[in-house]
């Protein structure tokens, strides 16, 4: 089979690294991609969000699947452009991916369906956003309805500052997706996330997983898109999963399915573990970055296979195994990042820090230029590494982090806390 994953990030090389190893594959194609993902596909210089020159590129180069890794074009509606084009593709398609794309739709699906989620309103008005901002205590969460890159959502400490939160969404801070805002009560606890493949009718679990959110040590500075990551995540221990996949994800599959948005495709549930047990954080309609690495490292059966299940309505058949190793991933970022942040020094040590044990080195924001490789996106890899626990995959991780360098280079030290934390009690 022809295939086209679309995307640039780590998340794309660990998905292309499980494409690449499937016996179905014929070729694959990456649009755009980065200098590792190079390695094990042939990348193409087309953006995730021109789906003209996608659909015509899959047309051309006679496409049997199209993977779309995120979610832009998702919600923006790629898998109904490509299906439209007689191309199978990964959904979710445009109608179901609005548990990503819209959260005040998913605040009311949780609210008619039972699934447990914080208090909140759904606002068209700074006025009206404010008076409930005051009736539903501090702090309060004040967020954008729409995508906003993971920049959304603003947790206020005090009446000041989410007054100042909601001014800015409605006057087009985060652009579009502040026309609508949804402010919800503050949950207190640990978050973990849940992945799982839905085929539209039959749901299967993949596996969980815990992220770091926050820039610096000790989950200090801004929030990014995720500094680390590891799966399984002994926050969510087997009975959880099962929590997961029952109170939330089946429910929500179903409910999706009686109104007419059948939800095809990978499921990412943010969950808060509170002292009332686990409340919805929020949907995503695809793998998380860098939660897919851990993931994919993880994974012993065939992705391709099971990606294409789900998109023919078969995931009823389809069994994954997983190892059941340990997996954790290290952001290695330019300093500044999630801000501004200087491109294009050369890399060093990936040769060297690749050969260690247990090691896989996912490309993040890279290009390659001659013999070398620059550093040339905010999060620039995802240095991988399985272990026997999450303490031995963290030592792992670090001794391959400490062998690459380039000017400008950071990361947080201290991926896996929570989980070394259980392990050694
Ligand atoms: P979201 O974009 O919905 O994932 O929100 C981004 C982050 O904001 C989440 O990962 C949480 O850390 C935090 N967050 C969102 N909603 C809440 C809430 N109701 N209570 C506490 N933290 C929240
Ligand atoms: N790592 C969080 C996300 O992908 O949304």
């Amino acid at each position: 089979m022809n295939i086209l994953l679309i995307g640039s990030g780590g998340r794309e090389h660990a998905l292309a690294w499980a494409l690449s190893a499937s016996p179905l594959l014929s070729r694959l194609y990456c649009a755009p991609g980065n200098a590792g993902i190079a390695e094990v596909a042939e990348c193409v210089p087309i953006q995730a969000m021109d789906f003209d020159a996608l659909v015509a590129f899959a047309k051309e180069k006679k496409i049997d699947f199209a993977v779309i890794a995120s979610d832009p074009p998702l919600v923006g509606g790629l898998w109904d452009r490509m299906e439209a084009a007689g191309i199978r593709a990964t959904g979710p398609g445009e109608a179901a991916a609005i548990l990503e794309g819209s959260k005040g739709f998913v605040k009311d699906l949780c609210r008619e369906i039972g699934i447990p989620s914080a208090a909140y309103g759904r606002f068209r008005t700074a006025a009206e956003a404010k008076a409930f901002a005051h009736t539903i205590g501090l702090p309060v969460v004040v967020k954008a309805d729409g995508l906003a890159a993971g920049k959304g959502v603003i947790i206020a400490e005090n009446e000041a500052e989410a007054g100042k939160a909601i001014d800015f969404m409605f006057e087009g801070g985060f652009g579009d997706s502040g026309h609508e805002v949804v402010i919800e009560e503050f949950m207190d606890g640990e978050e973990a996330s849940f992945f799982a493949l839905s085929d539209g009718e039959h749901v299967i679990p993949l596996a969980g997983a815990q992220d770091h959110k926050r820039a610096f040590d000790g989950d200090k500075g801004p929030n990014t898109g995720g500094m680390g990551a590891y799966s399984p995540a002994p926050v969510l221990p087997p009975a959880l999963e099962t929590v997961a996949m029952e109170r939330f994800i089946k429910p929500t599959v179903a409910a999706m399915g009686a109104k007419g948005r059948p939800y095809q495709g990978v499921i990412y549930l943010g969950l808060m573990i509170t002292k009332d047990g686990p409340k919805l954080v929020e949907y995503n309609c695809r793998f998380g970055d860098p939660e897919c690495q851990v993931l994919m490292v993880r994974l012993k059966s065939d992705l391709l296979t099971a990606l294409l299940a789900a998109r023919d309505g078969i995931l009823n058949t389809i069994d994954l195994r997983w190892r059941d190793d340990a997996a954790l991933t290290v952001a290695m970022a330019s300093k500044g990042y999630p801000g501004t942040y200087e491109k294009g020094h050369p890399i060093t040590g990936l040769a060297e820090a690749a050969k260690l044990p247990g090691i896989t080195i996912f490309h993040a924001g890279t290009t390659r230029r001659d013999s070398e490789i620059l550093a040339t996106g905010g999060r620039v890899l995802s240095v991988t590494a399985t272990g026997q626990n999450v303490a031995e995959a963290q030592a792992r991780a670090y001794a391959a982090v400490d062998r690459i360098h380039w000017d400008g280079a950071f990361c947080r030290r201290d991926i896996g806390w929570r989980a070394i934390g259980r392990e050694r009690r």
